[in-house]
């Protein structure tokens, strides 16, 4: 919120690292580095803003920024659909759940079938597998498609190389078919990465 000069976080204790913050008490001081890496391309072109689990947050900054016509599809496992409310008044909403529970049962490319949606471009952030089939998806649709993805990151500065993925060319840096994800990235065109 760059008027009220505030950074919301939004993650899940998975380790030893989102334990200790989630430890700290109001009022806490914490130093950090950013932003860090790119962001997501602003395009007004209709889009698919998707988000699974933790890829969720990501979208909701998005769907803020962006201004063109949204339709937010999300994936999650079960009825705990946090953030959801967040999402309302900026884009048409669509829920897929892995147990069925709530929306679509299934993943969010079986939301975009079940709905029949259609868009002219794909902002994704989420799980590897869920990347892979819309990058594929994308490919088949021949659609314009930007992907977020996520690794452990130890500098997050592009020195340690902890971070890179598979990608089609090869790298100025390191003269490999390597991206750091958090210096070239997080953001990739789909084509730009093998996943
Ligand atoms: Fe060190 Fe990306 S985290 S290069």
């Amino acid at each position: 919120d760059k008027a009220d000069r505030a950074l919301r976080v939004v993650y899940r204790v998975a380790g030893r690292g989102t334990e200790e913050l989630a430890s700290l008490g109001t009022g806490k001081e914490l130093q950090i580095a950013g932003p860090l890496g790119n962001g997501f391309p602003h395009k007004e072109k209709r889009a698919f803003l998707i988000g699974g689990g933790i890829g969720i947050p990501p979208m909701l900054q998005l769907a803020k920024e962006l201004d063109c016509e949204k339709q937010i599809i999300l994936g999650y496992r079960d009825d705990a659909l946090f953030l959801k409310e967040d999402f309302k008044r900026l884009g048409q909403i669509y829920v897929a759940t892995e147990d069925g529970s709530c929306g679509t049962e299934g993943n969010v490319l079986d939301a975009i079938r079940e709905n029949g949606l259609t868009a002219d471009i794909i902002y994704a952030c989420g799980p590897t597998p869920m990347l892979r089939a819309i990058k594929q998806y994308a490919a088949d649709k021949d659609m314009e498609c930007w992907l977020s993805l996520e690794e452990k990151m130890a500098c997050g500065i592009g020195a340690c190389l902890a971070c890179v993925c598979k990608s089609r060319e090869k790298d100025a840096h390191t003269n490999v078919n390597n991206k750091r994800i958090c210096k070239e990235g997080p953001v990739f065109r789909a084509e730009e990465v093998e996943l």
